[in-house]
């Protein structure tokens, strides 16, 4: 069955965007996933097609009304309501790859791409949104944080990255960062590449690549090397540097 991803915005013209190339544009072309947009202001219901109004309590900026975002939901899930509804939003959980493989098991995802200072609360609540953050920082609107989490997962889905791409030993699919790359030719700029890849071992290429992943994981994210500590049950023992 096809992966079904439905995108609710007020600016359908965002999408497929950077979707539409490469490997994910392929797997499109090849039916592997679907992409449909729904245009948030055609399910407003004045002549001015309002989507959004002021702030109860005050302050700058506009709110995105309850009511006409219920019904571009509704809309979506018209077919039914199996697909998780996600709202990208700051505030939302961090997006991880453990969330992308569950949201790739399902049938698909409908995302919800706020604008303005986002959406009112009510309906966010009343729709059992899942919100997800794609990092610390504030975008103008949804739709790029979208884009990103249809990138993450479309990639997963099966058939779409070849063999030679597969994501077993990626980043995070450990729950540690990946370790260095490196390819011809073996002597730049001065620069060699650690001797133990062009030797042929095996072994010894697979032991030096998961003490580099251990040793960068360490010194970038301490939260990582953390957990990945805890769900091993014990302090890591490896301390190869990685470059
Ligand atoms: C200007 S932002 C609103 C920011 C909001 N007032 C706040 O302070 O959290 C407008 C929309 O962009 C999207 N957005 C902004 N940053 C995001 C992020 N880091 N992750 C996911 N979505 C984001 C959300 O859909 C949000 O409703």
């Amino acid at each position: 069955m096809t992966w079904k991803a439905t995108a609710l915005t007020l600016f359908p013209e965002m999408f497929p965007g950077s979707l539409g190339l490469s490997l994910a544009g392929r797997a499109l072309r090849e039916g592997r996933w679907s992409l449909d947009t729904l245009d948030i202001r055609s399910f407003a219901h004045d002549r001015h097609r309002t989507v959004d109004d002021t702030p109860f309590g005050g302050g700058a900026g506009m709110v995105m009304r309850p009511d006409v975002i219920d019904a571009a939901c509704a809309a979506a899930q018209a077919e039914g309501a199996e697909r998780p509804l996600v709202y990208l939003t700051p505030r939302g959980r961090p997006l991880q790859q453990s969330l992308v493989r569950d949201l790739v098991a399902g049938p698909g995802v409908i995302l919800l791409c706020g604008r303005y200072e986002g959406v009112d609360q009510r309906v966010i609540e009343s729709r059992g949104m899942i919100e997800v953050s794609i990092g610390d920082y504030v975008l103008s609107g949804g739709e790029p944080a979208a884009l990103v989490l249809l990138d993450a997962c479309v990639r997963l889905l099966p058939g779409v990255m070849g063999a030679v791409e597969s994501g077993e030993e990626e980043s995070f699919s450990t729950g540690l960062l990946e370790y260095p790359h490196y390819t011809r030719p073996a002597e730049w700029n001065g620069r060699a590449v650690p001797p133990v890849l062009l030797s042929g071992h095996h072994a010894e290429v697979a032991k030096w690549r998961r003490g580099a992943s251990e040793a960068i994981t360490r010194e970038r994210r301490p939260d990582l090397w953390a957990r990945f500590n805890e769900n091993k049950g014990g302090p890591a023992s490896a301390s190869t540097r990685p470059v």
